[in-house]
Formats: C-alpha cells, structure tokens, sequence
C-alpha cells in the first residue's frame, strides 16, 4: 500500500494540549489504519529565516512541520486565508478585506510548502491535502514535476457562484484546483455550487456525473461528509461523565437544567446572536428563570484579526449585559468561558446537558453537533438545537432545526427543547444516533482515500454520494 501524505495548515500533533478546530480532530484516526506522513505549519513564527523542517514521531505517524516567517502568518495565515478565504467562504462578503500583498503571501507560502513538502515525496506516495489555506498546493507541486496522486478536501463551506465570484483572482484560483486528482466537500450543497461554478462560469463540461475535464487531467468531485467515531466518542462521554470535573460542574448546577454551547470564537458561529436569542427566552419564557444555566465554551481563535477581537468584545458585552439583567445573587444565567476543554471534558459535559445549542451561522459540518448527539445517554437523551446552516444539519435532521438570524424562533426551540417528554428525545436521539453511525469518521478517510487511489473513470469503490444534476 503506498504511503499516506496528508498536508494542512494545523497540524495535531499530540501534545496533550486542549485545542479548538474540527480539521486536527478528523484527521487525526485517518491515519489508525495506515499510519504515515502529516505535514504542516508548527504554529511558530521564525525570529529570522525559517530553518529545516522539524520532524517528530509518534506511534504510527511522522510528524513533519515547518516554521512561517513573520510577514508569511501576516499575509497568508491572517491575511488571504483568514481575511479573505473564510469570510467569503462563509457566505461573510461584507467581512472580505482583500489586498495584492496578501495574495502574493498565500501563493509564497504555497510554494514554500512544496519546497518543503518535496524533500520528503516518494513518488508513489498519495498525497492528501486539506482546507482553504493550499488550495494551490497541487499546482505548485505538479510545476515541479511531482505526479502522485494528489487529493484535496475542503473542510468550509463553498458558496455559490455568484459569491464566490467576488474573489478577486478567483480565475486563478478555483481553476488551480484542476490540479488534483480528486476534490472533497462536505456536503452536496457544497459540491454543486463548485460544479456549477465550473460549469457556468469556465464554461466546462462534464465527463460524467461526478468528473470535469481540464487540460491538466480530469478532476473527480464527491462529497464525503466528515462524522465523529460514534460509539468510541459515546463510550468516552459515559466515562467523563462520572469523572470529579463533571461530578463538580453538574453540582454547582444545583438541580438546574443545563444549556451548553461550545465553540471557537469565530463570527461563523453566530455566538452574539444565540446570545439574544438566550435573553429573549428569559424573557419571552420567565418560567424558566433560575431553572437553567447556560454554559458557553468559546476558546480564542486567530486572535490577532481585528473581526476576531471584536467579536469577542461584543460577546463578552451580551453576557455582561444578561447577567446584569437577569442574575441573582445565587443564579449567572450565563456562564462564559474562553478557556479551551479536552474533548473527554467536553463529552462529559454534553452528556449532562439538556440542550445541545449549536447555531452557526454557516458551518462547513460542525463537528461539535455531532459529538453532543453522540455522548447522550440514550435512555434520557438531551436535545440538539441546530441551525439550518451548519452541514451536519443535512444529516442530523431529526434535531430542532432553526434559524439563527431569528432569535425569537431560537427562543421557541430552547424552550420546546427544554420541556420536550422523554419519548419524543428518546426518538429523535435514536433517528440522529442511527445516521451518525452510517457516517462514522472511520468511514470518511476510507472512503476519499479509496476514491483517490482508484484509476480515473472507473467506478467507485466505495460510492462517494454522487452530485446531483448540476450547472
Ligand atoms: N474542541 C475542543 N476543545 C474546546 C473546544 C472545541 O477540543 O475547548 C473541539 C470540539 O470537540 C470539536 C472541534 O474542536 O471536535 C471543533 O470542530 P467544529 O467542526 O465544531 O468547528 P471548527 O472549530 O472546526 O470550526
Ligand atoms: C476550522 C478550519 C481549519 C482550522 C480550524 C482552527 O476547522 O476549517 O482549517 O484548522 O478551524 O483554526 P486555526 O486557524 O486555529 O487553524
């Protein structure tokens, strides 16, 4: 079997450290079954020029990361990718600050990774590449001669044309990814809107279903929504859920239902509007006044972007503003931490939690979502509150499904949510817990793997969902 590959901005590599974001967390079990390469950023800034690649080994898996000068994060991490690429991908034009500079940096920093990345190849090696950040990783490789077969997988949303359009240079880019065998998406939404851009605004057409053809090769698109290791993740929360933190965090409840929140601190995750929503159910619902706490997890996230820092002063003023209204002396309606939890904690925690409140405003899936269905206790299941915009909303169909603009019809839902009968939990629960083990994450990484490694227009081996009738 050849030699897995995989690339991304962030890599996991496990330093028993808590951290945010769903891409370490997916990762991380693709490599249970073959063990191999995992190639990335350190996450350091070099004081002067970057020096060799330093590699680090741990059971089955080489850890191979690489230092970013000053001006490299400055124009390529805080800059193209998460001041231009994430708003927009996220449907946030409105958030979009494009600059020249920034561009240069993000297809500078591209190239520094194949020159990196290169020292290390074997040509039979397959290369799996994730995210936003190397969209034009295969393009730098392929210059330099590299003819692996080469997969990406974009964990964000992708948006329609008519947004996604508003890229300066999107001519450049978007075509760039023609260079890799096979594209990703999480879900159909999603790889419509690639082939439609494909389809009307570079006037291509189509092989067959799911296949373009390009001067470079063909380009395979399918949809490989990203999932949770469910019954490993249910055993976990069983666990921490008798543990001292958890034992500790459900006394100081004093018997009060809990509402619970987890989430970077990230504009896409719609933090200040489940906020209002949460005060207008004090409001409009007094019943439930010292009868609940809500606990909202929120680590810091790229913090040196100023749409980063702001977000967080106005989080922090929503919660300061419904404490002061509506606390006691022996009751904080909201309690707010930026401290990040390991995610046994977390499964803990979801477990004694009556509602799961997950209501981004534009989520590639939301992996949080799914971890809080899979670590209910079966027989008295907590409620998933779930936007509509999030892409596990496509599978976890069976939660209360809202619409987090509205935050009076968020309101409802925490309250129906709240005072839903054991029957009807236990029904919805089983409903999402049964879809959830169709997707299992160790599924996920089997399945584009096996779709990546299978020679071009053959038939699947394991059927990537087909897209529907696009463009
Ligand atoms: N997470 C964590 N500790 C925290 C907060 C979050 O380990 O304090 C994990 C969480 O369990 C989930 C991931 O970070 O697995 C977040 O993934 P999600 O897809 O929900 O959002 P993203 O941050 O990738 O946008
Ligand atoms: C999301 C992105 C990932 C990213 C993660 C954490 O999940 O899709 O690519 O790694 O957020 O963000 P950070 O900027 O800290 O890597």
């Amino acid at each position: 079997m050849s030699r897995l590959v995989v690339v991304s901005n962030r890599v996991g590599i496990p330093d028993g450290k808590a951290r945010a974001g769903g891409l370490e967390v997916a990762i991380r079990p693709a490599f249970k079954q073959r063990g191999g390469v995992w190639f990335g950023w350190s996450g350091k800034i070099a004081e002067c020029e970057p020096g060799e690649a330093e590699t680090t080994e741990r059971e089955n898996v080489t850890y191979v990361t690489i230092d970013l000068k000053k001006d490299d994060y400055e124009e390529f991490y805080n800059g193209f990718a998460n001041r231009v690429l994430w708003p927009i991908l996220h449907y946030r034009l409105d958030l979009a600050e494009f600059t020249r500079r920034d561009l240069g940096g993000y297809l500078r920093v591209n190239e520094f990774f194949a020159s990196n990345l290169e020292k290390i190849l074997r040509p039979d090696d397959v290369i799996w590449v994730h995210d936003y950040h190397l969209m034009p990783l295969a393009k730098a490789l392929r210059d330099r001669g590299h003819k692996n077969r080469i997969g990406f997988f974009i964990h964000v949303p992708f948006p329609p044309a008519e947004i996604i359009t508003a890229l300066p240079n999107h001519e450049q880019l978007i075509p760039a990814l023609s260079h890799y065998n096979l594209v990703g998406f999480q879900t159909e939404t999603d790889a419509t809107n690639f082939s439609r851009y494909l389809t009307t605004e570079r006037g291509l057409s189509r092989l067959d279903a799911n296949s373009f053809a390009f001067d470079e090769g063909d380009l395979r698109v399918g949809v490989f929504p990203v999932g949770v290791e469910t019954e490993p993740f249910q055993r976990m929360a069983r666990r921490a859920a008798e543990s001292a933190f958890v034992e500790e965090v459900k006394a100081s409840l004093s018997g009060r239902a809990m509402i619970i929140g987890v989430d970077r601190l990230d504009y896409s995750k719609g933090i200040p509007e489940r906020m209002d929503a949460f005060e207008r159910l004090l409001t409009n619902f007094p019943k439930w006044h010292n009868k609940v706490t809500y606990l909202q997890i929120t680590p810091r996230s790229r913090a040196d972007i100023q749409e980063y820092a702001a977000i967080a002063r106005q989080v922090g003023e929503k919660v300061g503003n419904i404490n002061g209204a509506y606390g006691e002396a022996s009751w904080t309606p909201v309690r707010y931490i930026n401290k990040a939890h390991s995610r046994t904690a977390l499964a803990g925690l979801y477990r004694g939690a009556r509602v799961g409140l997950v209501t981004p405003l534009r989520d590639g899936m939301n992996l949080v979502a799914k971890e809080y269905v899979a670590a209910q206790d079966p027989d008295n299941p907590g409620v998933l509150v779930l936007s509509r915009f999030a892409g596990a909303a496509r599978e976890m169909t069976s939660a209360l499904l809202v619409n987090p603009y509205d935050s009076e019809g968020v309101a409802i839902a925490i309250d129906r949510a709240l005072a839903m009968p054991l029957a009807e939990r236990k029904q919805r629960h089983a409903e999402n817990y049964r879809v959830m083990l169709q997707h299992d994450l160790s599924q996920w990484a089997k399945q584009f793997l096996a779709t990546l490694e299978q020679p071009a227009h053959s038939e699947p081996a394991a059927t990537p969902r087909p897209l529907r009738a696009a463009g």
